[in-house]
């Protein structure tokens, strides 16, 4: 049987600037596969060509074995889509919402009343069908919109960035809907997300996409693992961690190093039994060590080692974060 989902070197271009920069990837069926990575590393590009919304520039992809190119209709009728921008009528019940998606889908009269209840109870949204979305909170039109991309039984579902803008405890919810839908509909899921937990908490494997490349593809273990045991960041001041790095590189039980805004993390295995060497050497270098942390690795640490940066850097101070998604939200 064909994977699920299987990508090969897949490039798509706007006017020059190479936003997709020939990745490769597949997933098998059932799994729940990660896209990972900071705003504007191309996953929503990835999964726009994937889903036929936009072309690619080139490269090629299947869909449960259908070209994504060559067989558009198959496709959309292999997969759900939710998109990380909302696209629910406020002014219609959720109900009313799904009953329209339904119908689009092609889905027999007699077949969308029981369906959409079947959906609403998956999301757990069955007492609020009859309410106008416009009164539903953020978490809720999640799930109305979860539910939608799944009327049609598709094979593979897409979510780009699923819980975008939610509170944590939404979020939570929301992480707990998609496992249990994965895990009892067997059906494929691939997300998109910037969030490290996240990922980490859903995925069976993640693919970290930086720049529009993949730069590393395994579980979230196996991922993890590559840096050893554990993490000890020091904070040093006065911009002084570059020092202290340039140091720690001649340490042979130091497996990577990286620097950071003031930091300089360092991965190792026994970190606990490294912590008074290195406050030690930051002594005699005269440097002041403002915190230490030991800790076990996490996807930010992997993601720092792989790209040399942090993901969170990205997202600017929370007032341009809150803007972003306000304007994601459509408020
Ligand atoms: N229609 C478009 N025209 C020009 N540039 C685009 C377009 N869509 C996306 N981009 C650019 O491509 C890059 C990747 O965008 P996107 O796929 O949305 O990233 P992500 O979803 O990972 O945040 C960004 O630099 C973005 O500005
Ligand atoms: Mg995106």
């Amino acid at each position: 049987m064909a994977d699920a989902i299987k990508v090969e070197s897949l490039v798509k271009r706007f006017n020059g600037f190479t936003a997709v920069n020939r990745i490769s990837f597949s997933v098998k069926r059932g799994e729940l596969f990660g896209l990972l990575g900071p705003n504007g590393a191309g996953k929503t590009t990835t999964i726009n060509m994937l889903s036929t919304l936009i072309r690619p520039t080139s490269g090629k992809a299947y869909i449960d074995g259908f070209d994504i190119s060559k067989n558009k209709n198959e496709v959309r009728n292999s997969i759900g889509m939710v998109f990380q921008e909302p696209a629910l009528d406020g002014k219609l019940t959720g109900r009313e919402n799904l009953y329209f998606h339904a119908m689009i889908y092609g889905l027999k009269k007699e077949e969308r009343v029981a369906r959409i209840n079947e959906v609403l109870r998956l999301v757990e949204l069955e007492d609020k069908g009859n309410f106008l979305v416009e009164k539903y909170s953020g978490g809720m039109k999640r799930r109305l919109e979860i539910a939608r991309g799944l009327i049609h039984k598709p094979r593979v579902l897409f979510l780009d960035e699923p819980t975008l803008g939610l509170d944590t405890q939404t979020r939570r919810h929301i992480w707990d809907y998609i496992k249990r839908l994965n895990r009892d509909s067997g059906v494929t899921v691939i997300l998109t997300t910037h969030y490290m937990e996240e990922a980490d908490f859903l995925c069976d494997r993640i693919a970290i996409i930086d720049h529009g490349k993949i730069v590393a593809l395994d579980t979230p273990k196996k991922l993890k693992d590559v840096l050893g045991g554990d993490v000890v960041r020091l904070e040093i001041d006065g911009g002084k961690s570059e020092k202290l790095a340039k140091k720690l590189k001649e340490l042979k039980w130091v497996r990577t190093i990286r620097t950071y805004n003031g930091f300089v993390a360092v991965t190792t295995s026994h970190g606990e039994k490294r912590i008074p060497e290195l406050i030690e050497l930051g002594q005699q270098m005269k440097l002041k060590i403002k915190s230490v942390n030991l800790r076990k690795p996490s996807l930010e640490d992997v993601f720092l080692h792989f790209t040399g940066r942090v993901i969170r850097e990205q997202e600017g101070s929370p007032i341009d974060m809150y803007k972003a998604v306000m304007r994601a939200r459509g408020r």
